[in-house]
């Protein structure tokens, strides 16, 4: 079966999935039945738009080189489309939003689900600020809207809290669901100072375009309050409690450190209460995750706890969350 796909944002994680895409072709195509072609790659320059398909090999080759789809004119035609003529104009069964975080971003998927398409995304506030709107017009048109990789990269929290545990009834979840902070705080208890993380942090391509919203807890908090909207019920943003880890000093993390301690960006989600803070755990307590490591401690009524630990960023792993979604939306049972 041949599955059109529409690309926006080629960034780290566009480009991990071009790059996905690309190797595992054959594997896709054997182990599902499933050809993608990718139709149209638009980053913040331009939009390619080919309805034959665009090599993606190339298409990577060009952002290495040139930093921006507009210098691709020779073989290709350049467009000027914004993201919601391309979400109405590009014919593609899965329309995939992997920009930056953007609130907005929702008017692209509404018009996405009434052209008919799926919506796959790794971008947070969309499901954050505009929840209900988003799973009634998916349920309506008939179609999916998948963001397994807005919380936990490719590790399933989200497929889990929608797919599995049907019959429980969620108690409360405890995480560490920010991979930047997780690793500036670990690389800060090595020795290097907060800038030095940070960058470090940078060029593994984890932090968000803005790192202030890693390290101020928002990215977090989107996260948490994602996970209360599946596993409970749509929550108002304001409710949600948030510190980031501005305030935490090297000396903190030396004396944590000192006790056997270690100090984690920790979210708390229980019905109705989300809050997000830096917590001081002992090094043995499951939240204490290191590098870019998240984990998240389900508590429900008939499974008791469960403990799902994986990476939370990077760009294969979110990458695999986006691809694996992809296959969900079109994959025949
Ligand atoms: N900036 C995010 C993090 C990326 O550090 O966890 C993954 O959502």
């Amino acid at each position: 079966m041949l599955i059109s796909l529409s690309l926006l944002g080629f960034g780290n994680v566009g480009r991990g999935v071009a790059q996905v895409l690309l190797e595992k072709k054959e594997w896709f195509r054997r182990k599902y039945g499933l050809e993608f072609r990718v139709v149209s790659i638009s980053d913040s320059s331009a939009t390619i738009w080919d309805e034959s398909g665009i090599d993606l090999m190339e298409a990577l080759e060009v952002k290495k080189t040139f930093g921006s789809l507009s210098y691709w004119g020779d073989e290709y035609s350049i467009y000027h489309l914004s993201p919601i003529d391309v979400a109405r104009k590009v014919e593609s069964d899965v329309f995939i939003d992997v920009t930056p975080a953007n609130p907005e971003a929702y008017k692209w998927y509404m018009e996405a689900f009434r052209m008919g398409r799926h919506v796959v995304t790794s971008n947070k506030p969309p499901l954050v600020f505009h929840y209900v709107e988003l799973i009634q017009e998916a349920a309506m048109r008939g179609v999916n809207y998948r963001f397994e990789a807005t919380v936990m990269a490719g590790t399933p929290i989200i497929t889990l809290l929608q797919e599995s545990l049907l019959g429980d009834e969620v108690d409360s979840i405890e995480g560490v669901f920010n991979g930047t902070t997780t690793f500036i705080l670990s690389e800060m208890e090595k020795g290097l100072t907060f800038d030095e993380a940070l960058k470090k942090a940078q060029a593994l391509g984890i932090a968000e375009a803005n790192p202030d919203v890693d390290i101020k807890g928002f990215d977090a908090a989107y996260k948490a309050t994602i996970l209360h909207n599946v596993a409970f019920e749509p929550m108002s943003f304001k409710k949600v409690e948030i510190r980031g880890i501005d305030d935490v000093s090297p000396e903190d993390i030396k004396r944590a450190k000192a006790q056997g301690n270690v100090i984690r960006l920790v979210a708390k989600i229980e019905k109705k209460r989300v809050s997000v803070e830096p917590v001081e755990i002992p090094k043995t307590s499951p939240l204490a995750v290191y590098g870019t490591s998240n984990v998240a401690v389900i508590k429900s009524d008939l499974m008791g706890e469960i403990v799902l630990r994986g990476a939370g960023a990077g760009v294969k792993e979110t990458a695999s969350a986006v691809v694996s979604d992809i296959i969900k939306c079109v994959k025949r049972e």
